[in-house]
């Protein structure tokens, strides 16, 4: 079996998988030169050679264990029918969300149609994998996803999100439902393309007020990998939290993922230690370590892996790989973890 898809079912390996979120982009030259050429970021996402090529570059590069779809978070959003723009320079821009006219607007009449490009690039990554790398496919979870819809926008204070959460909470909970379904359909439709293993992730779950973070992180998360699993009973899926703090033991018991994403700012041994025996743990260095390079990386990645040590285990970053990241330091940081 696959190595990731092996820790994925419960099983600790002397030397710990590894890949990292984000490893396509902008940090890549080859990412680049791509990029240069296509319209837009939508139009390279949605265009199945297109994303297919850059999934495959940091596979191909750097001999990573896992290979994550090319495609964004965001793409949900589009499908539905809401304007979403990705200006350089400056992140994603959505036609926000405020009201139940808002709400209303979101229709699920397209959506299988308009992310269908996105399971030929599963099958054509399937069909191009080495024999040993997992295909993750992936999606953000509804309460980070809702977050952009609301606000407009990344980089915010979640005003508009609590302000809805607490002041409108049919609003808000009927626009998580929306989320809910179209997240399960989709996570389903890559699964039957090929996707061997599933992501949710919940960037921002660390803003949610703590008594709503039952109702915004667990209870979505947990309909999905439930709707998820009735179709596809054996398919990992792997959540990851962010900054969720002393919520992570309650997500992992109360939504039923396979593997935990720990990020940087959490001690990884500590918070294993919280979960149950049958989770895996994925994780922990800061970006900004592989950023840096040299032997504080190197130790660092180490001190990881034998922390880790005897417990299911799959190294990866806290976040995702920074843009100005220098690849050569991601090739040694893969070396380091496989032992060279
Ligand atoms: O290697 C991979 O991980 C490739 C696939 C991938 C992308 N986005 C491509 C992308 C994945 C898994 C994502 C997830 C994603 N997208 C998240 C969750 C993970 C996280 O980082 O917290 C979030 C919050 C988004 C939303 C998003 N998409 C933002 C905020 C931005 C703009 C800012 C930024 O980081 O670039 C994007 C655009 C985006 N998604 C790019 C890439 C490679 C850059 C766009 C470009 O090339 O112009």
């Amino acid at each position: 079996m696959k190595p990731l898809l092996q820790v994925l079912r419960g099983e600790a390996l002397s030397r710990p998988p590894i890949w990292l979120m984000r490893q396509a982009g902008r940090y890549l030259p080859e990412y680049r030169a791509l990029r240069a050429d296509a319209k837009s970021f939508l139009d390279l996402a949605l265009n199945p050679d297109l994303a297919t090529e850059v999934t495959l570059q940091p596979v191909r590069r750097f001999g990573m264990d896992g290979a994550i779809l090319f495609a964004d978070i965001l793409l949900i959003p589009h499908a539905l029918g809401q304007t979403v723009r990705f200006v350089a320079g400056e992140g994603p821009q959505l036609e926000p969300i405020r009201d139940a006219a808002g709400l209303a607007r979101l229709s699920h009449a397209h959506a299988a149609e308009i992310l269908a490009p996105v399971m030929q690039t599963v099958r054509n990554v399937r069909a191009a994998l080495p024999a040993d790398v997992t295909l993750i496919g992936f999606a953000g979870a509804p309460w980070t996803v809702a977050t952009y819809m609301i606000e407009g926008r990344g980089k915010t204070d979640y005003e508009n999100c609590r302000r809805m959460m607490w002041g409108e909470p049919k609003l808000f909970a009927g626009l998580l439902d929306t989320l809910v379904d179209a997240t399960a359909s989709y996570l389903i439709a890559q699964a039957d393309a090929g996707a061997e293993a599933l992501k949710l992730f919940d960037s921002w779950a660390g803003a949610v007020p703590a008594a709503l973070f039952d109702a915004a992180v667990i209870a979505p998360t947990a309909r999905i990998v439930k709707a998820v699993k009735a179709k596809h009973p054996n398919i990992p899926i792997i959540g990851l939290p962010r900054a969720a703090g002393a919520h992570v033991a309650r997500y992992a018991a109360g939504t039923g993922v396979d593997a935990v994403g720990i990020d940087h700012m959490t001690d990884i041994a500590a918070a294993a230690a919280t979960l149950p025996a049958r989770v895996a743990v994925q994780g922990n260095l800061d970006p900004m370590l592989l950023m840096v390079g040299g032997a504080p990386m190197e130790a660092e990645a180490r001190r990881i892996v034998d922390a880790m040590a005897g417990r299911p285990h799959i190294f990866n970053l806290g976040h995702g790989v920074l843009q100005h990241t220098p690849p050569d330091h991601v090739a040694r940081l893969v070396d380091v973890v496989k032992g060279r």
